[in-house]
């Protein structure tokens, strides 16, 4: 059995102590939850939202992370620093990293391995844009998504990590995908860890869906047999919006 995650996506929002109080109201609704819930905060705000969430069982994740030990990488952040951080997971391959910043499947599959060593999860991002969806290519993006993604994967490593199937064009736009369509993608990319992996290791990689999830759809995409999950972004932004989900 899969535990499911939902896990907050906060992108570049909240101030230190908007995410503490956020954090508050999200721990006093934990108990009449079933799910493991993270919060991925940016970089600057892991020491303070750590603090926040110690003693609370609410799991603490980054949003982006480089693949290098240390060294001259103005900017950017380090699994080690990461670690320090005490932090649990890491978003790997977000869709805006790869449309925005120019993020790469191998520079993806960097990070993914790189986590992976020192015990991160990571929650890597996959998923097809409108134009590739129309073109009927969602299968073959996805594939290749999730094959350079995980490269180099050990299956031992494999059956720690967490996949998001996230549709370009379900983010931020307020479009959900209907749970059929979120359903068959995960079932399609779980049908793809088990060529990779067999089964078991496929049928023990949580793979959540991400795109509008709301507290008003959320138990339709929850109860589709596929998802174990959801990474949610602006919805896990306010506290009513964010306890309805893990509540669903
Ligand atoms: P929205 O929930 O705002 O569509 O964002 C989804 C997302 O990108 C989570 O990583």
């Amino acid at each position: 059995m899969r535990n499911p995650l939902i896990a907050g996506n906060w992108k570049m929002n909240l101030s230190c102590q908007q995410g503490t109080d956020l954090v508050t109201s999200i721990n006093a609704a934990m108990q009449e939850t079933e799910v493991e819930v993270a919060v991925c905060c940016s970089s600057i705000l892991l020491g303070c939202i750590g603090k926040a969430v110690e003693n609370t069982g609410i799991k603490l994740g980054a949003q982006n992370m480089h693949w290098e030990e240390a060294g001259a990488f103005t900017g950017e952040i380090s699994a080690d620093m990461l670690l320090e951080a005490k932090v649990d997971y890491v978003i790997v391959g977000h869709s805006e990293r790869r449309h925005i910043f120019g993020e790469t499947d191998e520079m993806v599959n960097k990070k993914v391995v790189k986590a992976l060593s020192k015990k991160i999860t990571p929650i890597m991002c996959i998923g097809e844009t409108l134009d590739e969806r129309e073109a009927e290519e969602t299968f073959s993006v996805l594939k290749r998504q999730l094959e350079e993604g995980i490269k180099g994967i050990s299956p031992e490593e494999a059956k720690t990590m967490v996949i998001a199937y996230e549709p370009v064009w379900a983010i931020g736009t307020g479009k959900t995908a209907t749970p059929e369509q979120a359903n068959e993608a995960i079932g399609y990319i779980r049908s793809e860890l088990e060529k990779l992996y067999g089964n078991p290791v496929s049928e023990e990689i949580r793979i959540l869906y991400g795109g509008s999830v709301k507290p008003d759809n959320a138990t339709e995409i929850m109860n589709c047999e596929e998802i174990d999950g959801a990474l949610v972004g602006g919805a896990s932004l306010k506290a009513d919006d964010f306890i309805g989900i893990i509540q669903f």
